[in-house]
């Protein structure tokens, strides 16, 4: 029997038959050149997206009008057709393996930033500065210049080998300023009504259509709700698309507001909302279109959910970001049989954290996936290469990091012993068990057990790896994946029983009472006060930096946040653990008074250290030997896996 059969149903888009109803949602990279020329790093970002089965793949955000307004460095440029080579190289190689290929346009308006751009800032309605000079009311000769740069836009696309577009009216960029009464406030023809507030949106689409002709479909995407107190609602969004009925191919639902940044983390939902957050709002549209044919974005990996959503009608289309970042081949895979082998993405956010432009100081300009070692170098790294020959690999430790480098060294031909002192493996991610929020770490972390038992790998439990184990298996490589100590601060009283280490508070032994003291603010320590209070406690995190989590991606971080401010927890930067005494602990806060903080536990968050003598020992075993995960240098689940996975690769 079939499996998923109304997730891979084929769909016809205008000229278009989908293979499936998955697609590829719109992502852009760093990887472009200066002048927005995409590179064969982009060609193989989306090569590899196309690979994995996506019927659809949209390549993100393109400029159509750099004239009037630019938002980030090194987006396409539409407006350019020097572009035209490289892009017909990129929608060569999604054709190539069965997917149609489309392109985001996009202006951002009032969000043009000046770092990127130095002409008139643009915007529905003038406005004080936001990312350079002040925004100035488009008159409707601009209007009409920026409604035929979107025609001629998409025209370049289609010249570029893209079988469709996908018109940008969401997330806060111009045609959704126009959109929403936050930033609309114009008294003619463009402000007020709804019918007024669409009308620069249905320009846009009609010129498009004009220039492309009705073999080219078109796909608006749009937000289902800004999420804001005086934004525009889903009830607004049903009358605009019933307005864009028939005259678009597909409307696609999104949501939230670049305009409101604490709706950036329901855009791209965070691990504390619900999976398919959006599709509510795509069931109601769907309600009230006759033609257009309705695609819906938003936390969305699970085939069976995706499944259900388009066989109850909700939707036609399931757009997927981050779940093809963290496993490209998810359609593959599901329409193999092998959907319990589709790594899950974690909604960590770091993907966006590093370019999210203007808050962050810097763009790193590379993408960086927490479970999938290959994101960032997807040309390098598209395939496991297998190893000519075959060595005896040792790996010492069954994390993540110890278990992802058995993976991989036995994916490449490799004899693999994986030893592990414990009764199980997991290392320090087997917390994840125990907390609501990391279920998607719970489920990476079985994966990767999974993946260890499908393999011919032996894998030694209760096992510590003494000089007679090393000797005994005699191996040509080792791999030391032993983990890292938690720090522990030389204060008074830090041998008191109130004391517990962060690794320990999930362990059913020890109880925590019900006033809490959290040392130390970073990722681990607020994560760990969450979990605290979601169990009735009352929290106080104390952390010496001006900040907490500053070891958090920005993104996870504003939802992390957001989600603290829920509970009684407090923070309290600035402030020093000075001793813990039996009613709690004393600090020095910010304003150099000594405080006492009571307390029935204390918890130390303040990070871990890596032993050299650890590991040293191992070095003589073996004519190669590589450090891992927390023992190489402590830090996140993603440089865990990508030092497993390199330290394979290398062998
Ligand atoms: C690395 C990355 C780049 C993205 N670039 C774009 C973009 O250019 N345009 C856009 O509309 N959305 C962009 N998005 C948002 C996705 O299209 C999608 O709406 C969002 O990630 C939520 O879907 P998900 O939960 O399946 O990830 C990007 C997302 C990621 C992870």
């Amino acid at each position: 029997m079939e499996v998923y059969p109304n997730l891979f149903s084929p769909l016809q888009i205008g000229p278009l038959t989908f293979k499936n109803r998955i697609e590829a949602a719109p992502g852009n990279t760093g990887y472009n050149t200066e002048e927005g020329f995409l590179t064969p790093e982009t060609v193989a970002y989306f090569e590899m997206k196309a690979k994995g089965g996506a019927a659809l793949v949209v390549i993100g955000e393109s400029n159509v009008h750099t004239k009037t307004g630019v938002a980030h460095g090194r987006m396409p440029c539409l407006d350019n057709p020097d572009i035209l080579p490289s892009l017909i190289r990129t929608t060569d190689a999604i054709k190539r393996h069965g997917a149609f290929s489309s392109i985001q346009l996009v202006h951002p308006g009032r969000r043009a930033n000046a770092d990127y751009y130095k002409g008139t800032i643009y915007g529905p309605s003038a406005a004080p500065p936001l990312f350079g000079g002040p925004i100035v009311e488009m008159d409707e000769d601009i209007i009409a210049e920026v409604v035929e740069a979107f025609g001629d836009a998409a025209e370049m696309a289609k010249l570029g080998g893209c079988d469709m577009c996908m018109v940008h009216g969401s997330h806060g960029w111009l045609l959704h300023q126009f959109l929403s009464p936050l930033t609309n406030h114009r008294k003619d023809r463009f402000g007020g009504s709804i019918e007024n507030r669409a009308r620069i949106s249905l320009m846009v689409v009609e010129n498009i259509r004009k220039k492309c002709g009705p073999d080219f479909p078109i796909e608006f995407r749009l937000s289902g709700t800004e999420h804001t107190e005086g934004g525009y609602t889903i009830e607004d969004m049903i009358e605009f698309s019933k307005m864009l009925d028939g005259k678009v191919d597909i409307i696609h639902v999104s949501c939230g507001t670049f305009h409101d940044p604490k709706t950036n983390v329901k855009m791209f939902s965070s691990p504390f909302c619900e999976r398919g957050l959006n599709v509510p709002l795509a069931a109601a549209i769907k309600d009230a279109v006759k033609t257009s044919k309705v695609a819906v974005v938003g936390g969305l990996n699970d085939p069976a959910m995706m499944d259900e959503i388009i066989a109850s009608g909700k939707a036609d289309i399931v757009a997927i970001g981050r779940g093809l970042l963290a496993d490209p081949y998810l359609p593959k895979k599901a329409k193999m049989r092998k959907a319990d082998d589709i790594t899950p993405c974690q909604r960590c956010l770091v993907c966006l954290s590093g370019d999210f432009v203007p808050y962050v100081k810097y763009p790193t300009r590379s993408l960086r996936c927490t479970v999938n070692p290959i994101i960032g170098r997807e040309q390098e790294a598209m395939v496991v290469k297998p190893f000519e020959g075959r060595k005896k690999v040792l790996v010492i430790g069954g994390g993540p990091a110890g278990m992802e480098a058995a993976i991989t060294a036995a994916d490449r031909g490799h004899e693999v012993v994986l030893c592990e002192k414990e009764d199980k493996l997991g290392g320090l991610i087997n917390f994840s068990e125990h907390v609501p929020f990391k279920i998607d770490l719970m489920k990476f972390k079985d994966l990767l057990i999974q993946r260890v038992n499908e393999r011919a790998i032996k894998v030694m439990l209760n096992t510590e790896a003494t000089s007679e184990v090393v000797e005994y298996i005699s191996p040509d490589v080792i791999i030391a994946a032993v983990g890292a100590h938690p720090i522990i601060p030389n204060i008074p009283g830090i041998d008191s029983e109130k004391v517990v280490l962060a690794a320990d508070i999930y362990n059913k032994n020890v109880n925590i009472g019900d006033n809490v003291v959290v040392v130390g603010g970073g990722l681990v320590g607020c994560e760990e006060a969450l979990y605290l209070a979601q169990h009735g406690k009352k929290v106080k995190v104390l952390e010496m930096k001006p900040e907490v989590i500053p070891d958090g991606a920005y993104l996870y971080r504003e939802a992390l946040l957001l989600e603290i401010a829920k509970y009684p927890i407090e923070l309290l930067t600035n402030t020093t653990c000075k001793e813990i005494k039996n009613e709690g602990v004393i600090a020095v806060t910010a304003n150099g008074e000594e405080k006492l903080y009571e307390a029935d536990n204390v918890i130390i968050a303040v990070g871990l250290k890596a032993d050299p003598n650890d590991t040293n020992k191992f070095r003589k075993y073996a004519p190669e030997f590589y450090l891992i995960g927390d023992c190489l240098k402590p830090k996140r689940v993603l440089e865990a896996i990508r030092s497993g996975y390199d330290a394979a690769m290398s062998i």
